[in-house]
């Protein structure tokens, strides 16, 4: 059966993936930010650590999805992803492979579990997914695992509530627990920490609420559901909201979790960049 250990957060500032693709990890300023993902790069290519597929929670900036169509939740259940053009071309990083029997076991499960997913097949993919697919694998030919995009709304709003993200986490981990392959899953959240990108607050980040968000997906999940969205707008900037998908993951993990590794860096871009490994407790 599949089985689900790790789950994984980190921010997904493009910077990050320019500072790679450039080869400027040496640059006083980039070092800092690739040196806490040092530990996490050694620890996920062991063999007992390597995923076989990573269901990778991220947001679309406007580059999938547009005003047209807002999907609240959308799974990709295509054979592969391109890399999307954000502006300047795409990013020089491999095609994304995804695992499509787990994706379709994946939607089909949380569609009966009354999670009206959109299933998508046409997703070119920006820097929400590359970006942190770079600083977990550095620059392989290709990514040495498959992955299942999936995507949540939280660009316009009404985006989801952080409860309504922890329980399709919750039901995540009963698609994974019931799929009938041996496989290495992690979840992985992305996006965030404080940052706003725009307006008069822009620029803001608040170390102090990022360090007891990180310090409470150990010690109080049930604060973290609660947190409605105007305390992530007041305390952590407009963009902040991304937080909400690392409760998609914490929520596919035990009651129960050990902290492997982390990394705060102040700043990454406008942005504070954060990470955490999280391990499951028997
Ligand atoms: C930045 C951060 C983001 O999360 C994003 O999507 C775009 C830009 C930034 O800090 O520059
Ligand atoms: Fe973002």
């Amino acid at each position: 059966m599949a089985d689900l250990q790790y789950g994984i957060a980190c921010s997904h500032v493009p910077l990050i993936g320019v500072g790679a693709d450039q080869n400027r990890e040496d640059d006083p300023y980039f070092a800092p930010i690739f040196a806490g993902f040092d530990w996490t790069r050694q620890w996920i290519m062991k063999p007992e650590n390597r995923p076989d597929a990573v269901i990778l929670v991220f947001n679309d900036h406007a580059s999938a999805f547009s005003q047209e169509i807002i999907p609240t939740f959308a799974i990709g259940c295509a054979d592969e992803f391109q890399p999307a053009d954000e502006g300047w071309g795409p990013r020089p990083v491999p095609v994304v492979k995804n695992h499509p029997e787990l994706a379709w076991h994946v939607a089909e499960n949380l569609i009966m579990d009354d999670f009206d997913m959109t299933i998508v097949n046409d997703m070119p993919v920006d820097h929400g997914l590359t970006v942190p697919l770079t600083v977990m694998f550095n620059k392989p030919d290709s990514w040495p695992c498959r992955v299942v995009p999936l995507m949540v709304n939280v660009v316009t709003y009404p985006v989801p509530s952080g409860e309504r993200c922890w329980k399709l986490g919750e039901s995540i981990r009963r698609a994974v627990d019931g799929f009938n392959e041996d496989l290495n899953v992690q979840i992985w959240g992305t996006g965030g920490m404080s940052h706003q990108l725009q307006g008069p607050r822009a620029g803001l980040i608040n170390a102090e609420w990022d360090r007891k968000f990180l310090d409470d997906m150990t010690e109080d999940t049930d604060r973290l559901r609660k947190i409605p969205h105007i305390e992530y707008l007041r305390e952590t900037g407009s963009e902040g909201i991304e937080m909400v998908m690392w409760l998609v993951m914490r929520g596919a993990l035990d009651p129960q979790v050990k902290e492997l590794h982390r990394h705060y860096h102040v700043p990454a871009s406008n942005t504070a960049l954060g990470h955490i490994v999280l391990e499951n407790v028997q």
